[in-house]
């Protein structure tokens, strides 16, 4: 089946079923502090399935673009990609289990077409005062009955401890941090009988072997508890189902292709490779996977800079650079020539057409700083090329700060190295790559773009001061103020908005004066939900980056702030206490930054 059949035909069976199908947001998240990119489709979803209400009703489903940045090493095999979609659906405090798994089955096995003796699950084994999940046993069982096949656990059902199946976005309970939702999930895992089980990953194969033979299709999470500070878990107010289902690895199913660089996406972006190298898809092992690699960093790096993520030194744009970059080597493999990741980009832009149309002007931009991008780092591999010569002897370590200044693959250090007669440590390369691994995800864990960095009553207190901020820099300084970027934390929150100059001292006393005038009016903070257009119509501010769904919630304090915002905010704003800004600055040209407290 064709991606865009599936993703039709997934997104009219939950609306068949009462969802309502919202727009995938930004790869690049506006209101999640723990991450530089949106990996899964609840992410945008947190402050509802803990409880807001959710202005598009309780029945939710979406294709979320997603991506994630762990698995870069990874891809190379048959069935990892960085970019994928996530087909999502969500109960907030609406039905569980017992709808969930039987619709889950019944969209895979009617519309998706797959053979259910295909199908195996897994469940989650009990940790703690969490029970064991045999209330999802017990269903499987009477839905596997359904189809003609006897379940039986420890053959067709599964039960896993947490590491396996408990699903949060840090993990198991004991990484959550206080506030963060989870709970025991149920993943489907598709079996493809001709792969041969592989034994370097194990003597026996089993659903959750990394062999290829069995692959994880989908997963259900039941999402009902919430950590708290103590470290325990407590049951959330209403029980949400979240799951998320991998369309790609879905398409690959219907095919029967254990391969998802198979699937209609990557076909035009194969054709090319396979012209431009004169090597097929599959003739061997290296070309497959540098094919993989290019597939997979081309379509990421390419979504990425649709989501207005460019190469770059920092944050999302070093991750589309890194990309790009990787790629890059491993087409140098294929002996492609430069200009084939513009190619790429081109490709997956007219692949996703439809689905994610991006305007003319964009596109040319997003092609030409991916032209750029190939040729500066060409030109670097050429001076690096130039060093080597000059070095006298290659040690391990030296092959990796090549690697690392001027991207050179191991493979094309080690075989200058043996024409000149000399062998180059390949254990002493690998020890300062895992060194340099460790660094960047240690780095990566402590960014964080923009929005909330928790729900705790500090960071939603400067949230709601946030607003009246914003409302404030529109009356001292003119209606261009606009949000350009809001991250928030327990100490202080910043806010990013368009204004041509520095705001003098005077403003800021102005504005922190309005600000604290508010406070002490005690103003109300209530929300509607109303439709995008009348909120705007009815002069509620928004954040013009973000794309919104048809129906929004607006907060209102007082008759002083009106603005779209998922929230979550004080109930008043005598609770903030004094508002004080504590620096002004440049952001970017055209943008300028505050830092704000409460004391
Ligand atoms: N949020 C769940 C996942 O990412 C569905 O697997």
């Amino acid at each position: 089946m064709k991606t865009s059949e599936l993703r039709r035909r997934y997104l009219d069976f939950f609306r068949a079923r009462g969802h309502t199908v919202l727009p995938s947001v930004s790869l690049i998240p506006d209101n999640d502090p723990t991450t530089l990119f949106t990996s899964s489709g609840m992410q945008p979803l947190v402050p509802y399935l803990l409880g807001q209400v959710h202005p598009e009703g309780r029945r939710l489903v979406n294709s979320q673009k997603s991506f994630r940045a762990q698995d870069i090493e990874e891809v190379g095999d048959n069935r990892h990609t960085t970019f994928f979609e996530m087909l999502g659906n969500w109960s907030l405090g609406d039905y569980f289990k017992r709808e969930q798994l039987p619709w889950v089955f019944e969209f895979l096995t009617k519309e998706a077409g797959l053979d259910p003796k295909r199908l195996y699950v897994s469940v989650f084994e009990g940790q703690g005062e969490i029970p064991k999940d045999s209330e999802s046993i017990a269903l499987w069982k009477g839905i596997f009955a359904s189809a003609g096949i006897e379940a039986r656990e420890g053959e067709r059902i599964f039960a896993y401890p947490a590491e396996k199946n408990w699903w949060s976005r840090s993990g198991v309970p004991s990484n959550m941090p206080a506030g963060e939702p989870g709970g025991p999930d149920s993943e489907i895992f598709f079996e493809f009988p001709d792969v041969p089980h592989d034994p370097a990953f194990g003597e026996k194969c089993h659903i959750n072997c990394d062999c290829g033979r069995f692959v994880e299709i989908c997963n259900s999470v039941f999402m009902q508890y919430k950590k708290e500070a103590d470290g325990g878990l407590t049951e959330l107010s209403q029980k949400n189902v979240d799951f998320g289902g991998g369309l790609e690895r879905l398409v690959a199913a219907t095919l029967n292709e254990p391969d998802v660089f198979t699937i209609d996406i990557f076909a035009p972006i194969i054709s090319r490779l396979e012209a431009a190298s004169g090597k097929r898809y599959g003739e061997d092992p290296a070309s497959t996977r540098s094919m993989r690699i290019i597939c997979d960093h081309g379509r990421a790096a390419t979504m990425l800079m649709v989501d207005g993520a460019l190469p770059s030194n920092k944050a999302q744009g070093y991750v589309v650079r890194r990309l790009i970059r990787r790629a890059i080597r491993f087409g140098r493999l294929l002996s492609l020539q430069t200009g084939f990741m513009t190619e790429t980009a081109r490709s997956v832009l007219d692949a996703y057409d439809d689905t994610y149309p991006v305007p003319p002007e964009r596109r040319e931009a997003i092609l030409a700083a991916m032209s750029q991008e190939e040729s500066k780092f060409n030109a670097m591999l050429g001076k690096g090329l130039k060093e080597i010569e000059k070095i006298p002897s290659l040690t391990g370590a030296l092959a990796f700060k090549l690697f690392e200044t001027y991207g050179f693959p191991w493979e094309m250090t080690e075989e200058i190295a043996r024409e000149r007669g000399q062998q180059v440590d390949r254990a002493e390369f690998e020890a300062e790559f895992k060194k340099h691994q460790e660094l960047s995800r240690t780095a990566g864990k402590g960014m964080f773009k923009g929005g909330l960095a928790d729900h705790g009553e500090a960071v939603v207190k400067l949230h709601t001061a946030t607003h009246l901020l914003h409302q404030a820099l529109r009356s001292v300084l003119g209606a261009h103020v606009q949000q350009k970027g809001s991250n928030i934390t327990g100490e202080r929150l910043r806010f990013d908005f368009s204004h041509p100059q520095k705001v003098s001292p005077e403003e800021i006393r102005r504005v922190e004066e309005i600000v604290n005038e508010q406070i002490l009016r005690d103003l109300p903070v209530s929300f509607q939900i109303t439709s995008y257009d009348d909120a705007i119509k009815g002069g509620a501010l928004a954040f013009f980056g973000e794309r919104y769904p048809e129906k929004v919630k607006v907060y209102e304090i007082g008759d002083f702030s009106k603005e779209i915002c998922g929230g979550p905010h004080a109930e008043k704003t005598s609770l903030l206490g004094k508002f004080s800004v504590t620096r002004e600055e440049a952001s970017s040209a055209g943008v300028r930054r505050i830092y704000a407290t409460l004391s």
